[in-house]
């Protein structure tokens, strides 16, 4: 007998959620984020939802090697980048593109010796403070790169990290500023937006826009739910009362006693916990 816990996934309303990001980013290209088994939704399914997306990232290389094995022929972006020679040669029979974000995967790169030509995109950390060169280290970082005869395309691409905020937030503005500065004089192709910043930040949309949550139909925001955005869940979680307990007035429930009766009460216990991927109640 199964547990009574299902997830079902609604593919259509991944295809929505995508029309939602043309929707708000018309004229920029869309990498639809799928790592960690597209957010739980299972990679191949959410993938075929999402296959008028011109580019899908992941952190994953076996996940992506996968994609491209099941006939994908759109960018298919590392986020982390690499963290072998070995993969090096995979990211290149699998024509991946990579991010690089620190010196050891440049000079991994350096010492690569390719038939083709890789594609990168190459992060700038303007604040989220995560990954990516600093603004001093990144001309340099992009000069190794130009001069490399195995690097293709270069894509410049910084991740924001309060975009979810208020609108025409001073954190926003402040890494744009600093992105700017340094992408200014080159022409290159750019990425910065996550969800929020392509609800709220029109001015970050640039040629690339990277959607993650709001694909799979959740705000990004506190103050605005995802029906608000005319998000549509693509999954939802359904179980069954399997207990039954009266409790008296006073009476805690579950780790902690989280939960505490203000009255006498009767309550349902549902199957399915934080092991299902149901947050723990607070
Ligand atoms: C580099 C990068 N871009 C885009 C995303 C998608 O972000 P969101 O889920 O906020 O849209 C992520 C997710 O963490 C990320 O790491």
């Amino acid at each position: 007998m199964s547990r009574p816990i299902q997830a079902l996934i609604d593919l259509s309303a991944l295809e929505h959620n995508l029309s939602v990001v043309r929707h708000y980013a018309p004229r920029s290209r869309v990498m639809a984020v799928v790592k960690a088994d597209a957010y739980g939704h299972g990679l191949l399914r959410a993938a075929d939802a999402l296959k008028r997306a011109e580019g899908f990232a992941m952190l994953e290389i076996d996940a992506a090697v996968r994609l491209r094995e099941a006939g994908y022929r759109q960018t298919i972006l590392l986020l982390e980048g690499f963290f072998s020679m070995a993969e090096l040669a995979w990211i290149e029979q699998y024509h991946l593109s990579t991010v690089v974000h620190h010196h050891e995967q440049l000079a991994m790169l350096s010492a690569y010796r390719a038939h083709g030509r890789l594609d990168v995109f190459l992060k700038l950390n303007t604040g989220m403070n995560r990954l990516g060169f600093t603004p001093e280290q990144f001309h340099a970082a992009l000069e190794t790169l130009k001069v490399n005869s195995f690097v293709g395309q270069i894509t410049l691409m910084t991740h924001l990290a309060r975009a979810d905020e208020s609108a025409g937030n001073e954190s926003v503005a402040a890494q744009l500023q600093c992105f700017n500065a340094v992408a200014e004089a080159r022409n290159l192709p750019r990425s910065l937006a996550n969800s929020a910043a392509i609800l709220r930040c029109p001015d970050t949309h640039a040629d690339w826009v990277r959607p993650g949550i709001m694909l799979y139909g959740a705000s990004p925001f506190a103050d605005r739910t995802a029906k608000e955005l005319d998000l549509h869940p693509a999954m939802t979680i359904s179980s069954k009362i399997i207990a039954v307990q009266q409790l008296k007035s006073g009476d805690g429930v579950g780790y902690g006693h989280m939960f505490r009766a203000d009255r006498p009460m009767r309550i349902g216990i549902v199957a399915g916990g934080y092991a299902d991927g149901y947050p723990p109640y607070r």
